[in-house]
């Protein structure tokens, strides 16, 4: 009893000692006063594909402590980690059974404790991916929410009537094809998943969910997580009617009527759920990413939170489905621009065709990844990266149904080819595996692993990776570019798209030509207050414009040009 009592004093000692030193928004903060994330660029990494330790063939925690030289080489503030948990592996990890601790196939706790060490020494911090709209159906809440109706979790998912034999309760269907209600027979009950039936949705409704949950993301912070990538925020609620959602004509690519999903998705209540994550994310100085899927900027605007009480950086994916062009890029960047909170920008990843393959035209296939480095990395806003995007990996799809490892592609084939192609091994050398595994890798290499890769392209100061380094190292760097305002200009040209980032110490000038034709452009600075500015290159690509007064710039086909101007 006396030494639990001295046990006690001594922790409170150690308490107000220690008070001081707890992490303090302060403490990661910029020189101008600005968070620690505003300025970065993070780097998703996809575990399996990354790198491989113990010749599996699939990536490891080890595999990714030991590329940690590159990534820091490269600029990267923070990696994001694509769900490492213990998990059935249905969809690849983001089905969890258990939210706190590491699936034995990428390493062990200890793995992950030396992962972060290891990444503090280098300045790089880890985030996690929090899959919060729901868990696997082997975790211990669903084993048991399922075996009776009166069990302690029951009400931890969402549980229902079918509307008669063999009908489910209403029309709302998984985003991976079928229906989104699986009958149980062992208690004769419906229950809900919007993605696939082995990950069944959980009931936000219930208090002792969000608390589990929020528990979830304070065992991770206190292993020094910096934040969590969120998974699926509009997802979380569902209208509690269960309302039918409205059918729309035509069908999808599962061949299922096309529905608008108005019941079922981004209803309000899951702004609280967010509020409550925030401020459990506070009191760590942790930052919040969001799967932010929308349609327009204003829908964008509110997972910032009327107060800015929500998340720090929901992900502006909308970038990733605009065509190459110059009018409509420009529309959209100075639409996100003016919005209210600090843009995140995205422009490919795990679920999306890579951008490489997305917007390659065959022939300038390195210098447009160049220009969208150029374009996305000199922005204001944080820039989150995909694995591979600096090396120009390019999507290597399944050619047969028999190879697809994606169960969307394996029941969506052949409109629906599945995720498999932009999740393939990092490229690290022109070896075999392209030195990502000594064993069988999990999904193929594409032959461009020759060519694209880390080793042949760090040699090269023309490769993409030099360009990308270079730019990332400006981005850090250059006074415009940290600080500076976007000024657009010459709004008219529908080719080139040009802009300033004009800050109190410095100001940048970037020209991009988004365009498969030569382009020249000529600029005037006077109404910035600018007139007769001079420039001085500090990147480009495929393009002629000599340091001094600014004028003309020529750009050869999807040339991009970032420079210094001063007076
Ligand atoms: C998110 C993930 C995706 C996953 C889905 C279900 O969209 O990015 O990979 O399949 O959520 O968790």
């Amino acid at each position: 009893m006396k030494l639990h009592r001295n046990l006690l004093v001594l922790a409170m000692l150690l308490a107000l000692v220690c008070a001081p030193c707890a992490p303090a928004q302060k403490a990661s903060a910029d020189l101008n006063g600005h968070a620690w994330w505003r300025h970065a660029v993070i780097y998703e990494v996809y575990p399996r594909s990354f790198a491989d330790s113990n010749g599996d063939g699939v990536g490891d925690l080890n595999g990714i402590t030991s590329k940690l030289d590159y990534l820091q080489a490269l600029g990267v503030d923070a990696i994001w980690i694509t769900p490492c948990f213990p998990s059935p592996q249905v969809d690849f990890g983001y089905d969890v059974s258990d939210y706190v601790n590491i699936d034995p196939m990428y390493g062990t706790l200890a793995d992950f404790d030396r992962l972060v060490a290891e990444a503090k020494k280098q300045n790089i911090r880890v985030i996690l991916d929090f899959v919060v709209n729901h868990t696997s159906d082997q975790h211990p809440w669903f084993l048991d929410s399922k075996s009776s109706r009166t069990s302690a979790h029951r009400d931890w998912y969402i549980w229902r009537d079918g509307k008669g034999p063999g009908q489910p309760p209403n029309n709302w269907l998984s985003t991976f094809g079928l229906s989104a209600w699986k009958y149980d027979p062992t208690t004769k009950q419906y229950y809900y998943h919007y993605f696939y039936p082995e990950q069944p949705d959980l009931n936000w409704r219930n208090p002792q969910v969000e608390k589990a949950m929020f528990d979830v993301t304070r065992f991770w912070y206190r292993r020094g997580v910096a934040g969590f990538r969120l998974d699926a925020v509009d997802t979380l609620f569902e209208d509690p009617n269960l309302t039918d959602n409205p059918v729309l004509p035509g069908t999808d690519k599962f061949g299922r009527p096309k529905m608008l999903e108005k019941y079922n998705k981004k209803l309000p209540e899951m702004h609280t759920t967010l509020q409550g994550l925030r401020k459990v994310a506070d009191e760590y100085d942790a930052v919040l990413i969001g799967e932010t899927w929308t349609s327009n900027v204003a829908q964008l605007e509110e997972y910032y939170g009327a107060n800015g009480n929500e998340l720090q950086l929901p992900m502006d994916l909308m970038l990733t489905e605009l065509p190459l062009s110059a009018n409509t890029l420009r529309e959209h960047i100075q639409a996100v621009n003016a919005a209210r909170g600090w843009p995140t920008y995205v422009i490919t990843n795990h679920d999306i065709r890579r951008s490489y393959s997305r917007y390659a035209d065959g022939v300038h296939n390195d210098d447009i990844a160049k220009m969208m480095a150029g374009l996305y990395l000199t922005l204001r806003g944080t820039a989150i990266m995909y694995y591979g995007e600096e090396i120009g990996m390019e999507n290597n799809d399944p050619k047969r149904k028999e190879d697809v490892k994606d169960p969307e592609g394996i029941l969506g084939w052949p409109k629906e080819i599945g995720r498999d192609g932009e999740r393939t091994p990092m490229q690290w050398n022109g070896s075999v595996n392209a030195g990502f595994t000594t064993g069988k890798p999990w999904l193929p290499l594409p032959e461009s692993a020759k060519t694209h890769n880390v080793e042949a392209e760090s040699k090269n100061p023309n490769s993409v990776l030099s360009f990308y380094k270079r730019v990332i190292d400006l981005r850090k760097t250059e006074p415009g570019l940290l600080e500076g305002e976007y000024i657009s200009l010459n709004e008219a040209d529908p080719n080139v798209l040009s802009y300033l980032r004009k800050g109190k110490d410095g100001t940048v000038l970037v020209v991009l030509n988004v365009s498969g034709k030569a382009q020249s452009a000529s600029f005037e600075l006077s109404k910035q207050g600018m007139a007769g500015a001079k420039v001085t290159a500090l990147a480009q690509n495929a393009v002629s414009a000599p340091d001094g007064v600014l004028k003309d710039v020529k750009l050869e086909p999807y040339g991009v040009y970032i420079g210094r101007v001063s007076q």
